[in-house]
C-alpha cells in the first residue's frame, strides 16, 4: 500500500513538473524572461556612477540603450562583450557562493574585475529582447562592426585607445537540466573571462566590459512569442502546425511577389549567368549625424523596369553584376556592384561561391563591403537570405575602418542571388542563410524544448530512485511479499 502510495506521489510530482513546464509555455509575459547585464571598466578608469533601477524593475530596450550610451560617452570605447548563450540571475545566486561560502564561487575572475573597477553597473533584470539586441545597440553607438573573437586571436590584435572596437566573445551554457555541467561550464567561462581580461591588461588599452546573455537560462521555454490555451503538448503541436502554415503562407506570398516581378538577369551572349532578386534594396548615407535612405527597389525591379547592367561580367570563376543608377542621394551616377567568386574548397571537397564584396561606386569613389565570410552557398545553388545588411546582425562589413563604406549602410530584404551555373532564368535550389530568428532556428528551438521537457521528466524520475533499504539475506528468513493487503 505504502509502495503504491509513494509511487503515486512520484507520478503526481512528475506531473507537477510537467505542468509547471507547461505553465511556463503558457505564460510568456511572466517575470522569467530576463537576463542580467553586468558592465564594468578596466582598472583606473572612472565612470560617472549610474544608479541601477529599483529592485524588481525590468530594464527595457530604451532604458538599456540609455545606460549603454551614458557609459560609452564617458568611458573607453574599446568594448569587450561576453555574450553567453543563456544566463539568469539565479546562476549567480546558485553558483556565486552567495550563501557565505565564498570559496565555492565559480566566478572568481568576474568578482575580481568588479572589485577593481571603480564603477561597475549591475542590472539584474534586463528584458530578454533588449538584451539580445545589445550587439546592435553597441554597434550603433560605437559605429563599428563587432569582431567575433577567441582569446588566442585577441592576443594577436593591436588595439588602439582612440579607435573604437567591439570584441565579442561567445560563451556557452550547459543544458538546462544538468546542474553539474552548468556549474562546470560557468566556471570555464569565468576562466575565459579572466584570460581575456589579463590579455587586455597587457595591451594596456582601457576598456569597457559587458557580461550578458542572449536569453535567460532559468526558464523551460524561452520562445513564447504567442500564447494559447490548452496543455503544453497541444500547444506544441499547434505551434508546429502554425509554423508550417506560416511557412506555407510565406512561400505563397513570395511566389505571388515573384510573379509580380522577375529577377534581374544578366546575360553573357545567349545564356543567363547572374540572377538577383530582392523584396527591397536600399542604401543610406550618414550626413551630419543622420542616416538618409534611398530605396532602389522600384528602379531595379518591376514591369517595364530594366536597370542598366553595363560593366557586368561573368565567367567560370568570377561574376560581377553592376546595377547602374542615376541621382541617388545627390550622386549623379551611382553603381551597386555584386562581386562573386567560386572555387573549390578542399576541406569540403566541393565548389562554393562567395559574395566577396558589395561595392557602391559614385562620382569616382568606391565604398566596399566584404561579404565573403558570411555570404556563401554551394556553387550550384543560389544564396537566399531574409535580410542582408551592414548594420543589424551584419553580413556585410566595411572593408577597412578607413573605407568610405563606413558612412554607408546597405539593406537587402528577401535577398536572393546566383552567379554560377544558372540554367534558364530561374534560380536553382536556394541555400538559406538561416540567420537569427528564421523559421529554421525556431524549429530547432522547438526540438530542444521538447528535449528539455523529456530530460526534466527523466531527471526527476532518476532523482526519485532510492537504494532499497533491505536486501535479501540468504541466511535470514526470506522476504515475503504479501499478495493480498
Ligand atoms: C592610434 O590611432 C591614432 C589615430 O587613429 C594614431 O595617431 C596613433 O598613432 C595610434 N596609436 C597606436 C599606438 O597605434
Ligand atoms: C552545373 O549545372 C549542370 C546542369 O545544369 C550540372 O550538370 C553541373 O554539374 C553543374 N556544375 C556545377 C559545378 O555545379
Ligand atoms: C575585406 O577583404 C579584403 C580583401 O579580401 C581584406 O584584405 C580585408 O581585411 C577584409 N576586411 C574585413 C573587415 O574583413
Amino acid at each position: 500500500m505504502a509502495v503504491t502510495g509513494t509511487l503515486q506521489l512520484r507520478r503526481f510530482s512528475a506531473r507537477l513538473v510537467l505542468f509547471l513546464a507547461g505553465f511556463g509555455v503558457l505564460n510568456p509575459g511572466n517575470c522569467d524572461e530576463q537576463v542580467p547585464l553586468i558592465l564594468w571598466t578596466s582598472e583606473g578608469v572612472s565612470l560617472p556612477a549610474q544608479s541601477p533601477p529599483a529592485a524588481g524593475h525590468v530594464v527595457g530596450p530604451q532604458q538599456l540603450a540609455g545606460y549603454l550610451q551614458r557609459a560609452l560617452r564617458a568611458g573607453p570605447k574599446n568594448v569587450v562583450l561576453f555574450l553567453q548563450d543563456k544566463m539568469s540571475v539565479e546562476d549567480f545566486t546558485l553558483y556565486g557562493g552567495a550563501f557565505g561560502n565564498k570559496q565555492d564561487s565559480v566566478f572568481p575572475n568576474l568578482e575580481d574585475a568588479l572589485m577593481s573597477s571603480s564603477s561597475p553597473l549591475v542590472l539584474a533584470s534586463v528584458s530578454w529582447p533588449a538584451s539580445s539586441a545589445v550587439i546592435g545597440q553597441l554597434q550603433d553607438q560605437l559605429e563599428t562592426s563587432p569582431l567575433y573573437m577567441d582569446p588566442e586571436t585577441l592576443s594577436q590584435l593591436r588595439l588602439n585607445a582612440s579607435s573604437p572596437a567591439l570584441l565579442v566573445f561567445r560563451l556557452p551554457y550547459g543544458g538546462g537540466s544538468d546542474l553539474m555541467s552548468a556549474k562546470e561550464i560557468l566556471s570555464g567561462n569565468d576562466e575565459l573571462i579572466g584570460q581575456v581580461l589579463s590579455t587586455m591588461k597587457t595591451q594596456s588599452v582601457p576598456y569597457t566590459a559587458i557580461y550578458t546573455a542572449l536569453q535567460p537560462s532559468r526558464e523551460v521555454v524561452s520562445l513564447s512569442m504567442d500564447s494559447g490555451l490548452g496543455g503544453g503538448r497541444s500547444l506544441l503541436q499547434a505551434r508546429g502546425h502554425r509554423e508550417r502554415e506560416r511557412e506555407r503562407e510565406r512561400q505563397r506570398k513570395m511566389k505571388e511577389k515573384a510573379q509580380i516581378y522577375a529577377p534581374v538577369e544578366f546575360k553573357e551572349g545567349e545564356d543567363t549567368c547572374v540572377l538577383l532578386w530582392a523584396r527591397s534594396l536600399s542604401v543610406s548615407i550618414l550626413r551630419s549625424g543622420r542616416w538618409e535612405e534611398h530605396d532602389l527597389t522600384l528602379s531595379t525591379f518591376g514591369e517595364g523596369v530594366s536597370p542598366k547592367l553595363h560593366g557586368s561580367s561573368c565567367d567560370k570563376t568570377r561574376a560581377r553584376l553592376v546595377l547602374n543608377y542615376e541621382n541617388v542621394l545627390g550622386h549623379r551616377s551611382f553603381k551597386l556592384i555584386f562581386a562573386m567568386n567560386q572555387r573549390l574548397y578542399k576541406v569540403s571537397a566541393r565548389r562554393w561561391f562567395t559574395l566577396d564584396a558589395v561595392e557602391l561606386e559614385y562620382d569616382g569613389t568606391k565604398a566596399t563591403f566584404n561579404g565573403s565570410r558570411n555570404v556563401y552557398a554551394p556553387a550550384e545553388y543560389s544564396y537566399r537570405c531574409e535580410s542582408v545588411t551592414s548594420f543589424r546582425w551584419p553580413l556585410l562589413v566595411p572593408r577597412s575602418s578607413k573605407d568610405p563604406a563606413n558612412q554607408w549602410r546597405v539593406s537587402f530584404k528577401d535577398f536572393q542571388i546566383q552567379g554560377f551555373n544558372v540554367s534558364g532564368s530561374e534560380f536553382s535550389y536556394a541555400s538559406d542563410c538561416a540567420g537569427f530568428f528564421s523559421p529554421g532556428i525556431w524549429m530547432g528551438l522547438m526540438t530542444s524544448l521538447l528535449m528539455v521537457l523529456v530530460l526534466t521528466y527523466g531527471l526527476h524520475m532518476i532523482m526519485q530512485l532510492r537504494t532499497m533499504d533491505r536486501f535479501d539475506d540468504p541466511k535470514g528468513p526470506a522476504i515475503s511479499v504479501p499478495q493480498i493487503e
